[in-house]
């Protein structure tokens, strides 16, 4: 029993979000976390290898990962808490923008379902995931759990009492490149801050988050295209980095690689995720641009630059 969950970016919208404003984010099928069960020796209950982490299962009743296993049973009906052995691996990189916390709860799920022999809807594994996450970051917008859970790229607005989570059109292929920045950053800090700032300024902020949700609107746009118009689509991802640097979630890395992206001619570059490290994107013309712009982001100290294509879609 094996199944599998891909990592995520976020195009635009990052922190946003969390207020309210549309976001737009997309699967990343090359990087994948991948969950296998095994039946568990008699009176084992759950037990759960993460061999990339630790050389021993873990067992912990309370451990987030193991009590989302058991609400994924309970989500199944299955009858009575079974001895069961799972594996989880991925080769996502971790905290770094990447959603591969989401992406192993999501194969867990999957292989849970699975097992269990029983069809489990997107909504459903989003949800599952989504309250696990809750348990570990306190309060996320949503957006990996439901981009990571419907594979596919998606428009998403927090709101209550669901969020709205639509499939969107991606007109042509995306070339992007992905680069790193090797500094790890958790997600609830930069979010934290973030908070901070809006409680002290609220009109200030309330007004970046505004812009924001304009530009990733006139994304959504320019994203269904057939014919793809880069220079605007590009001008909107940078006019996102400006405003994320006003909200206080670039990182003087995050700036480097991104005008290293620039001058070398990537139509727009912008962070992607939380902030503060871990990851930038750029928009490249086709794959020769692609593999040229991540040249130079490697060239200047990005400890992975990786090009990457979203496909159309929709
Ligand atoms: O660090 P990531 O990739 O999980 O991105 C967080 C995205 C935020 O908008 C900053 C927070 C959230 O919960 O949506």
């Amino acid at each position: 029993m094996l199944a599998t969950a891909p990592a995520k970016l976020i195009l635009c919208g990052e922190h946003a979000v969390v207020y309210g404003q549309p976001a737009i984010a997309v699967p990343l099928p090359d990087l994948r976390a991948t969950a296998t069960v095994q039946a568990g020796a008699p009176q084992t209950g759950i037990t759960l290898a993460v061999p990339d982490l630790s050389p021993e299962p873990i067992r912990d009743p309370q451990h987030p990962l193991i009590e989302l296993i058991h609400a994924t049973l309970a989500t199944i009906a299955a009858p009575t808490t079974p001895n069961l052995h799972l594996t989880v691996r991925s080769n996502i990189p971790i905290a770094s923008g990447m959603g591969s916390g989401a992406a192993v709860a999501t194969a867990l799920v999957r292989a849970v379902a699975q097992w269990g022999g029983v069809e489990i809807a997107d909504a459903t594994v989003s949800d599952l995931v989504y309250q696990s996450e809750q348990r570990l970051h306190g309060t996320p917008s949503g957006i990996d759990n439901a981009v990571i859970a419907y594979a596919q790229p998606i428009w998403f607005v927090r709101q209550q009492p669901a969020p709205l989570i639509e499939p969107i059109q991606i007109g042509a292929p995306l070339h992007l490149v992905i680069g790193d920045t090797g500094l790890r950053s958790e997600t609830h800090r930069p979010v934290g801050a973030v908070r901070q700032a809006w409680q002290a300024q609220p009109e200030t902020y309330t007004a970046l988050f505004a812009a924001v949700g304009d530009i990733v609107r006139q994304t959504r746009t320019l994203l269904a295209l057939p014919q793809p118009d880069l220079t605007s689509l590009g001008a909107l991802l940078t006019a996102n980095q400006h405003l994320l640097a006003q909200i206080g979630v670039s990182a003087p890395a995050l700036e480097h690689l991104i005008g290293v992206a620039l001058a070398a001619g990537a139509y727009g570059a912008k962070l992607s995720g939380a902030g503060w490290g871990g990851i930038m994107l750029a928009l490249a013309a086709d794959s020769t641009h692609a593999a040229q712009i991540a040249a130079a982001l490697r060239a200047a100290g990005a400890v992975q630059a990786t090009p990457t294509v979203v496909q159309a879609h929709g």
